[in-house]
C-alpha cells in the first residue's frame, strides 16, 4: 500500500518547538473575573464543606445534575502495616477511625462509583485514584457505570517501600473518565500535556495524618485542566482536605464526604486557613516563557532573527 498517498500533505514544513511557543491557552480568566465567577456562583444545596458521613449513604441525597468536576482518592483496601505493603505509610501515625475497607472491596467500589454519574453534569469529569492492586476492580466499576475512559494517567513519584526481591512501586494510576464524550469540560492550558505526571510525594514522617495525602500539586493539576472558577468540585474521600484546600485556592467550590469524625478539627481548620483564590492566577502566567522555549529549540531565535514571520 503506498502510505504517501494517504497522509495529508502539511501546508508548512513542522519545525520543533514553533507549536510550543505559539501556543495560547483555550479558556482563561482575569483574577477579577475568576472572583466574581466564584462569588456569584449559585448552588442548590449548602457547598464548602465536608459532611462526615459515608459518601456511599451521602451521595444519594445530593441533587442530580450537580456536580463539575470530582476528585476521588478511595482507601485502597490495602494493609498499611508498614511491612507487606507498597506504599510508603506508617500506621502508628494515621489517625484513628481511618476506614482502608479491607473486605469486599470490589463490593465498595462498585457501590460508590455507580452513584457518580448521576450526581455529575454533562460536562463533568472525574479523576479516579487507584494502586495497582485494585485497579480491576476500579475500572471494572467504571465500565459498568457508564463511564468512560478518556486517559489513564500515570503518577510517579519518587520513592516507594523499599524491597528485596521486587521492583520498587512508584506510582499510581489515575483514570480520567466522563459521563457524555461530546461535552466534557477540558481545558488546554499546555501545549503538550502528558499522560504521565511526575510530582513528588511529600514525605510527612511523625506527623498525624488521615491516611496518604496527595500532594496539592497534583490535585491541583485537575481542578486546572477540567474545570471553571465557581464551579463545584467534589470529593467522596475528603482525607486530609487536599481538594477542599486545592478548590477554594483556586476560586473552585468544594463539598466532600469523610467518614472518619476524627478528622473533622483538623479538617476545619484547613477549610478556614484558606483564603479563596490565595493560589489564584491566569493560566497563561503558567506558561513557559518564550525565552525558555527558545533555549530549549535553539533553531527558533536562529529563525526569528533570520526574518522569519513567527507570530507570538
Ligand atoms: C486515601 S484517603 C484520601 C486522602 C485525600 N485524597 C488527601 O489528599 O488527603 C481515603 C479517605 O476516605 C475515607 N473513607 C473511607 N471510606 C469512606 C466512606 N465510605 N465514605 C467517606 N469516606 C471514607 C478514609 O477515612 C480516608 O480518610
Amino acid at each position: 500500500m503506498n502510505n504517501s498517498k494517504n497522509k495529508k500533505k502539511r501546508k508548512k514544513p513542522y519545525i520543533a518547538g514553533l507549536a510550543a511557543l505559539e501556543f495560547k491557552v483555550q479558556y482563561d480568566w482575569e483574577y477579577k473575573e475568576a472572583k466574581n465567577l466564584y462569588e456569584n456562583a449559585f448552588f442548590e444545596i449548602p457547598i464548602d464543606r465536608i459532611i462526615f458521613k459515608d459518601c456511599i449513604k451521602g451521595m444519594d441525597k445530593l441533587p442530580e445534575n450537580f456536580v463539575d468536576l470530582i476528585i476521588a482518592d478511595p482507601p485502597f483496601g490495602i494493609n498499611f502495616d508498614g511491612k507487606g505493603s507498597q506504599y510508603n505509610r506508617d500506621s502508628g501515625f494515621v489517625i484513628e477511625g481511618y476506614n482502608e475497607v479491607l473486605k469486599n472491596y470490589n463490593n465498595f467500589t462498585l457501590n460508590w462509583i455507580s452513584r457518580l454519574p448521576r450526581i455529575m453534569k454533562e460536562t463533568a469529569s472525574a479523576f479516579i485514584f487507584s494502586g495497582w492492586n485494585n485497579l480491576k476492580d476500579i475500572l471494572i466499576a467504571i465500565e459498568r457505570a457508564n463511564l468512560k475512559v478518556i486517559n489513564h494517567i500515570i503518577w510517579k513519584y519518587q520513592f516507594g517501600v523499599f524491597t528485596k526481591k521486587k521492583f520498587v512501586t512508584s506510582h499510581y494510576h489515575i483514570l480520567f473518565v466522563v459521563k457524555n464524550l461530546k461535552k466534557y469540560f477540558f481545558n488546554k492550558i499546555e501545549h503538550y500535556p502528558l499522560d504521565v505526571w511526575e510530582i513528588p510525594r511529600i514525605y510527612r514522617p511523625g506527623q498525624k495524618k488521615n491516611s496518604t495525602k496527595l500532594p496539592e500539586k497534583l490535585v491541583m493539576k485537575c481542578i486546572d485542566f477540567c474545570s471553571k472558577p465557581g464551579d463545584l468540585i467534589f470529593d467522596p474521600f475528603m482525607g486530609n482536605g487536599t481538594t477542599a484546600y486545592c478548590a477554594k485556592s483556586r476560586f473552585r467550590h468544594f463539598l466532600g464526604f469523610e467518614i472518619n469524625k476524627n478528622m473533622k478539627q483538623m479538617l476545619k481548620q484547613v477549610i478556614e486557613k484558606t483564603k479563596a483564590g490565595e493560589l489564584y492566577q491566569p493560566y497563561k502566567t503558567f506558561l513557559p516563557s518564550k525565552e525558555e522555549i527558545i533555549k530549549k529549540y535553539p533553531h527558533l531565535r536562529k529563525l526569528i532573527n533570520n526574518g522569519r514571520n513567527i507570530k507570538v
